[in-house]
């Protein structure tokens, strides 16, 4: 839905824009003492809050920071069930495999649209309370031609990034015969799924899909118009950055175990401001959640390799929907500077989802913004857990 009339956010002390060259220079682009204009659900101007236009309507931000709308880029949010027995299991000591993921498909399969479509709903709408304003929604816990095409058809009604991942893993009943899930998923499936999708995905990891397997399924994806984005290099070093990087992915997710070989590459396919570089989108809820060592962004970021944060969120290996604790785990675990997490949460998310219209506050682009309970973003990483979002407005509208 959009606002109709003019609407006025005022009283800003901090705006960060993310609009390179704007404000006080650096990638956030940050205004002090600004307001923003929203017409028709877009911004339609931003800059010193004296000297402001006048509007229909008008939000007092009484001095507080405000940031594009989180765009979290990676996100399981269609399944039944949970797995906290497994998550509890992991914590005194077992290891995270990706097993658990055949338990959800069993549960996702038995579920009603009803029930599937009000995780979904649940889901975004804590995201949304807490800053995030757009949510990539992947499929992956079907595994049938139906179940999957359905997964998407639902997925779609929250969201314009859907993601067909029908190569999560093998499901069971295809366990001694690989080749021929395959087949299925070029086929059938991607029939099915791709009038309902934007993105083919794999999960290129031993144990899920080889990097023969993996190139073949999203080379059908992309034949069919689909972008490409790969779970790679998650759980071992391995062939998925440089599949992604051979393809053109948008990204490459999850990035835990790298060569340099790996880095170059990324670093290869250009810059923060490249429209067509291939993002390396790190999930530190995965790390928390599996108790495994963090990727190093700052290794990523000193070598030039655009970096984008996202939460991952799904019932297995991480299951928050929080940017924000996203961007405090970034800054603590992955010697992220504030800046460059808050960045990665809100413009890396934008690139690596291929999209110029959120991510950023400048005219034009969607008004999608937070306001926060903090004079600066640097307190969300310096507040870990305390909610800091005070008000979101999504396409103009307050939420
Ligand atoms: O991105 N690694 C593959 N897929 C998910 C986990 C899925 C699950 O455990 O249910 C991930 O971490
Ligand atoms: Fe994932």
């Amino acid at each position: 839905m959009r606002s109709s009339g003019s609407l006025l956010v005022d009283n800003i002390g901090e705006l960060v824009t993310n609009a390179p060259g704007e404000g006080e220079g650096g990638p956030l682009g940050v205004h002090r003492d600004a307001a923003l204009l929203v017409e028709d659900g877009l911004v339609a101007w931003v800059g010193p809050a004296r000297g402001a236009p006048a509007a229909d309507r008008r939000v007092d931000a009484a001095g507080a920071a405000v940031l594009p709308g989180f765009v979290d880029s990676h996100a399981h949010l269609v399944f039944a069930g949970d797995r906290a027995a497994e998550f509890a299991a992991r914590m005194a000591g077992e290891p995270y495999t990706g097993g658990g993921i055949r338990t959800t498909v069993g549960a996702t399969r038995a579920a009603p649209d009803s029930e599937l479509r009000g995780n979904v709903r649940r889901l975004r709408d804590e995201a949304l309370r807490q800053g995030t304003t757009t949510i990539e929604i992947k499929s992956g816990y079907g595994l049938t031609v139906a179940d999957e095409a359905r997964s998407l058809r639902i997925a779609a009604e929250f969201s314009e990034d859907t993601t067909f991942l029908g190569a999560h893993v093998v499901p069971a009943e295809y366990a001694d015969r690989p080749d021929d899930y395959v087949g299925m998923v070029c086929g059938p499936m991607l029939a099915a799924a791709a009038p309902y999708a934007r993105w083919i995905d794999v999960f290129c990891e031993r144990g899920a899909f080889d990097v023969d397997h993996a190139r073949a399924i999203l080379a059908c994806g992309q034949a069919a118009g689909l972008g490409v984005r790969v779970h790679a290099n998650q759980l071992g070093p391995g062939p998925g950055v440089q599949l992604g990087v051979e393809l053109g992915a948008a990204s490459v997710d999850h990035c835990t175990h790298l060569s340099d070989a790996d880095i170059d590459a990324l670093a290869a396919t250009g810059t923060r401001d490249g429209a067509t570089s291939t993002v390396a989108t790190l999930l530190p809820g995965a790390e928390f959640s599996t108790r495994s060592p963090y990727p190093d962004a700052r290794r990523l970021v000193d070598a030039g390799v655009t970096v984008a944060l996202a939460t991952d969120c799904n019932p297995g290996s991480s299951y928050t929907s929080s940017m924000p604790f996203c961007i405090a785990l970034a800054v603590r675990e992955m010697r992220m500077t504030p800046a460059e997490a808050v960045w990665a949460a809100t413009a890396g998310g934008a690139l690596a989802l291929r999209r110029d219209d959120v991510g950023v506050l400048r005219p034009g682009a969607r008004a999608d913004l937070i306001v926060l309970d903090a004079p600066t973003h640097l307190h969300l990483a310096y507040r870990p857990g305390v909610p800091l979002i005070r008000q979101v407005l999504h396409n103009g509208v307050p939420q």
